[in-house]
């Protein structure tokens, strides 16, 4: 398996630390050490594009406190990560609106992606005030203004519209930690064919070993994207 287009949704860091009795943003803390152990792990496991969901949209609604902090620890892994993200070939894209972002964050995202273009081994989505469903909707409404459009254009729209590189690739697999099966608004077009993999793993948890697992798992799969079995 090579060149997959692998996203994950890090839920379960709040319930993760609660357990031990410890405040939700510690279990936010913890949860960057899996983030470094997945994108560490990822070349190796035929991945070529990562996609962690960082922050949706609707995670403003959480106390104010826990939104600072979870912006806090953005801007700290943008710019402690440089230098290991230079060094493993990795590119890291945020995708999202950054409109809402503070300009110190929007700073320490431009320059962590201008720091690491050259990366060729691993392309690192953050998805970061990210919502499917309004990217859909401003993707639909650019494509308004053009005529006879098809799934190819409203792809590389939508991917213009995240303020990615003008493009919305194809997942192949998307985990979900913390044990809850659902979607929460993200990738929605891009996961039209993707395997799905939930663990109750929580997130501050998961590790590059839990990644490998993920993926056997998805190397079993019948992926027939709507045909018939293949005769044997
Ligand atoms: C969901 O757990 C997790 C988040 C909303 C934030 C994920 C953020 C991180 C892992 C740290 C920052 C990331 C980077 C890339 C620097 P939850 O709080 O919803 O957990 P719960 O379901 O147990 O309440």
């Amino acid at each position: 398996m090579t060149d997959l287009h692998v996203a994950i949704i890090m839920d379960g860091n709040g319930r993760w630390a609660t357990a031990k009795g410890q405040p939700r943003n510690w279990g936010h803390r913890q949860g960057i050490e899996s983030v470094r152990s997945v994108v560490r792990a990822g070349p190796g496991l035929g991945i070529r594009t990562l996609t962690l969901y960082a922050f949706s949209s609707d995670n403003w609604k959480r106390p104010p406190a826990e939104v600072s902090v979870l912006m806090k620890l953005l801007r700290t892994y943008l710019k402690t990560e440089i230098d290991e993200l230079r060094k493993n070939g990795v590119r890291l894209k945020v995708v999202g609106r950054r409109d809402r972002l503070s300009p110190t964050l929007v700073k320490a995202i431009e320059h962590a992606e201008r720091q690491t273009a050259q990366g060729d081994r691993l392309e690192l989505r953050l998805a970061v005030d990210y919502s499917s469903r309004d990217l859909l909707l401003q993707a639909v409404r650019a494509a308004a203004a053009a005529s006879d459009i098809d799934r190819r254009d409203l792809s590389a729209l939508l991917g213009e519209a995240m303020n990615g590189d003008g493009r919305a690739p194809d997942v192949d697999l998307l985990i979900r930690t913390g044990g809850e099966r659902r979607l929460s608004d993200f990738l929605l077009w891009e996961c039209a064919y993707a395997e799905l993999h939930f663990t109750p793993t929580m997130w501050p948890d998961f590790r590059g070993h839990d990644l490998q697992a993920a993926l056997h798992d998805f190397s079993v799969r019948d992926r027939r994207f709507g045909e018939v079995a293949a005769a044997s």
